[in-house]
């Protein structure tokens, strides 16, 4: 063979191998996405009608916080993928491998993770951006799921899973709930100039982000948009985000890495400058956070005179709480009907009728059967109201 045949072979062969890795099994939102290891009970027949993948994101002492939100949250349709920082002591990641690999029902269904290899994450910087992506990654990969949630130990679910799905299961496959706004106020020169490195991307142990003196010009290729940190992302969007087929996800990733608090305003950023993704927004977070007047850097820990607020705001998740607040117990007894530290959320596929609790009949007729409550319907009010084609279109990103 000539150098010109071998050329002509090269490209050709290329081409063809090119063609047959289109990611076009990525293109296709949601339904062309075939996941590589099936949870032995997705077998049944009996199907939920939509699921969720967690991100669980803890720290040092978050042990406590940790399992009992776990189990709060637990429902055999979803996965949930913990992430407790690398800066955490050895005994509190082996901790956290005895609870999970103890539960015989996690150990059953086979949704339930922790990040072998876990981030160093720096409080306000980029390393909790990564450790998000990395963790949509994981899930993307193993799993298929609807909606991705990211929540922190110190946050709790108002609604039991069954609402959840139920409430979800007539919202379109592709919203993303992401509050977002382009109004940056103080933060335009607060977070748009200022330059950051996070030691946390290239050192061994922790440390804070440093401010470096020199300041950028606020970027003209892109519009910036800042919102909350708390987020649920479609599949489709998620798969933009880690293979996106255009370069906006990567060029954005890297100007973040820089950017002060990149969480508050990498995911509002890309999905607003995006075309294709740029109408799927819902302008809401769906948690409940409350600040003080005038707000300081961390919000309000929520207690038991919160209580009331906190149901009249149909929202399903709410942080942030101390361990073992009262009002969590309150949560759980009224709002969950879980009735114990060791108990799941009150659910189809574990009701009250299972006297023990243990909730180990999952292939049973149970399984695929929701018993949502009033949750669901408090859900589903501001679901609606969000959704309402005159709220949805008006609150797009501008
Ligand atoms: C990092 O932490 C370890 C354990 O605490 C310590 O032995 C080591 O000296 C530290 N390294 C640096 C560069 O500070
Ligand atoms: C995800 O969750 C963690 C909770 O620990 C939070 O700090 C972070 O800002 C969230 N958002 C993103 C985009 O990473
Ligand atoms: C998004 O909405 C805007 C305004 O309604 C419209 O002009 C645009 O074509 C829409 N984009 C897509 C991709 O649907
Ligand atoms: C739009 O949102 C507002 C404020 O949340 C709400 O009061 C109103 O009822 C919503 N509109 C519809 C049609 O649901």
């Amino acid at each position: 063979m000539g150098v010109k045949e071998l050329t002509l072979f090269f490209i050709i062969a290329s081409l063809t191998f090119s063609l047959y890795f289109f990611p076009i099994r990525f293109t296709r939102p949601i339904t062309g996405y075939n996941p590589i290891i099936k949870t032995p009970i997705l077998k049944s027949e009996k199907q939920y009608p939509v699921s969720f993948a967690y991100l669980i994101s803890a720290s040092a002492g978050d042990s406590e916080k940790l399992k009992r939100l776990l189990l709060a949250l637990y429902h055999p349709a979803n996965y949930y993928l913990i992430h407790i920082d690398s800066g955490a002591p050895e005994v509190e990641h082996e901790e956290m491998i005895e609870f999970v690999s103890g539960q015989p029902v996690f150990a059953q269904v086979g949704n339930v993770w922790i990040v072998g290899k876990p981030n160093l994450v720096t409080y306000r910087g980029p390393t909790m951006l990564a450790t998000t992506l990395h963790a949509m990654s994981m899930l993307l990969r193993t799993c298929n799921w609807d909606w991705f949630i990211n929540l922190s130990a110190s946050d709790y679910p108002l609604v039991t899973q069954d609402d959840l799905i139920d409430a979800f299961s007539e919202v379109p496959r592709d919203l993303n709930f992401i509050q977002h706004s382009s109004r940056l106020g103080w933060k335009l020169t607060k977070r748009g100039k200022p330059i950051i490195i996070d030691p946390g991307l290239y050192g061994a142990n922790k440390s804070e982000i440093w401010w470096v003196i020199k300041q950028r010009t606020l970027p003209t290729a892109f519009k910036l948009y800042t919102g909350s940190a708390w987020t649920i992302l479609s599949r489709s969007f998620s798969e933009y985000c880690v293979v996106g087929w255009d370069n906006l996800p990567r060029t954005l990733l890297l100007y973040y890495t820089n950017f002060v608090s990149s969480p508050e305003g990498y995911f509002q950023t890309l999905i607003c400058n995006s075309e294709d993704y740029k109408n799927t927004t819902v302008n809401h977070d769906l948690h409940y956070i409350a600040w003080d007047t005038p707000p300081k850097q961390h919000p309000r820990t929520l207690g038991i005179k919160d209580y009331k607020k906190i149901v009249m705001s149909h929202r399903p998740f709410a942080r942030k709480f101390k361990l073992d607040d009262p009002v969590l117990d309150k949560i759980d007894r009224d709002l969950l009907g879980r009735h114990g530290r060791s108990h799941f959320g009150y659910g189809g596929w574990c009701s009250k009728s299972d006297k023990m609790r243990k909730c180990l009949f999952l292939h049973g007729e149970r399984y695929g059967q929701l018993k949502p409550g009033r949750g669901s319907r408090r859900l589903r009010a501001l679901l609606t109201k969000n959704l309402s084609p005159v709220n949805f279109s008006k609150r797009q990103c501008r």
